[in-house]
């Protein structure tokens, strides 16, 4: 049978049986994760005299899966893992538990199982109708070679303004500034449209890619080997090669690979960029934007704290930003400057004694104190908070206005109501 090599082994896709692997890919070869979606036993035909599933009974196509994942087990690097997209069906009026008879062959292999991820999707897939319910999800499994395995958790955070409540805005100190951690349900909309048009895609049934690259972030780094011994379109192997990993695939079409090639060469450029363009900047950005609505909302309940404690009106702070902190638990150095007459010890003291303590014990935020006297301050690139708000400046910047609190050179513009 022919494969067709982009370079050797690697980025390649052999148009082979996946019951062949260990015969196939070299034993210096480890790879970091495979993610697959193989036929679902018998429910389509992929027009190959060596497919598994279609023409199989239920035991057999069980058996040669168990075959293929022990394999690909085998291969697999230490802390490696596994991603599974599979679906239960209807037989004889009722529910064939494929995900759970497919997860215990694979415990027998030595495969753990990590995740029983829920993909939420908008539509129905066409087979799955005619039950009671109308059916919305399918399962991904994660397994995994050993207790402990590769887990990038912060590339996949959702840093993404539009997913997360508004809250963010006004609570700042309550979201991670690398974002929200994944949960385990995951909503994906099926790929309507492609490159090939719809046809292609109704044929293919391909995995939508943000989810591929969800996987591939959070088990891989660049430059390891992604696995997909069912690539079907490739999905699993363009994004791959898009995010800068190797690929290697097993499909029996042999059709199904030359589109995939022709395909590859065709995006690669445009998704490499997009790829280099999304890992910088998007979630720095976000996690500034926090670091700011943290050190700004800092002095606003600082400064009320401190009014409170001794009884008094008249204080004013100007936050200045620093860097990265060192200590455990913060995050930034922030320097935050009273504006007095005359140094208050008060002032300090009461600073000191508020610090460890919740809340501002929880902002992330190690801070200094001093003091600054007003005719010292120049206002040329300030911005003026109250006692209320520090996520939108005030637009007229003047220390003689009481309800000016908190001055800094962070600028912050924003209004919860144009988020969730
Ligand atoms: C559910 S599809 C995979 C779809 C793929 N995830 C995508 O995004 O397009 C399963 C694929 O496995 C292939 N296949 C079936 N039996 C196989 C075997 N024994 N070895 C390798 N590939 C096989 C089929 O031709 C089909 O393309």
């Amino acid at each position: 049978m022919s494969s067709y090599k982009i370079n050797n082994t690697l980025n390649t896709v052999y148009n082979k049986d996946a019951r062949s692997i260990l015969d196939t890919i070299p034993s210096d070869i480890k790879i970091a994760t495979t993610i697959t979606s193989p036929p679902y036993f018998d429910m389509k035909d992929y027009n190959s005299d060596d497919q598994v599933g279609y023409g199989q009974t239920y035991d057999d196509y069980l058996n040669d899966l168990k075959l293929i994942f022990s394999g690909v087990y085998e291969i697999t690097e230490e802390d490696g893992s596994l991603w599974i997209i599979i679906d239960t069906f209807k037989r004889e009026g009722q529910v064939v538990t494929l995900p759970f008879d497919l997860s215990s062959k694979l415990k027998e292999i030595g495969w753990l199982l990590q995740d029983v991820i829920i993909w939420k999707k908008d539509k129905t897939v066409p087979w799955s109708m005619g039950g009671f319910m109308q059916r919305k999800f399918e399962y991904i499994l994660f397994f995994t070679k050993s207790a402990k395995y590769k887990s990038n958790k912060d590339n996949v955070r959702v840093y993404d303004t539009a997913h997360l409540k508004k809250w963010w805005v006004k609570y700042p100190e309550r979201y991670n500034p690398k974002g929200k951690a994944l949960d385990e349900v995951w909503e994906f909309p099926i790929p309507v449209q492609g490159s090939w048009g719809d046809k292609y895609i109704r044929h293919f049934c391909p995995l939508p890619t943000d989810m591929v690259a969800t996987m591939i972030q959070l088990s891989t780094n660049e430059n390891d080997i992604v696995l997909d011994p069912f690539a079907g379109s490739g999905t699993v192997l363009s994004q791959s090669a898009y995010m800068k990993r190797n690929y290697i695939g097993f499909e029996t079409n042999k059709d199904y690979i030359e589109m995939f090639t022709a395909y590859l060469q065709k995006t690669i450029d445009e998704n490499s960029a997009e790829y280099e363009l999304a890992s910088t900047g998007v979630q720095d950005d976000f996690e500034n934007t926090i670091l700011n609505l943290r050190a700004l909302k800092y002095a606003r309940v600082l400064v009320a704290s401190i009014q409170k404690k001794l009884a008094i009106k008249d204080i004013k702070v100007i936050v200045v930003r620093g860097e990265k902190s060192t200590l455990r638990n913060k995050l930034i150095k922030v320097t935050y400057r009273f504006i007095t007459l005359t140094p208050s010890d008060a002032i300090l003291a009461a600073a000191e004694s508020l610090i460890n303590k919740q809340p501002l014990s929880k902002f992330g935020i190690e801070p200094s104190f001093d003091f600054v006297q007003i005719e010292e301050i120049d206002l040329t690139g300030k911005n003026g908070y109250t006692i209320t708000n520090t996520y939108s400046f005030n637009k007229q910047l003047d220390l003689l206005n009481p309800s000016i609190k908190v001055i800094s050179e962070i600028k912050v513009d924003l209004n919860e109501k144009d988020y969730l």
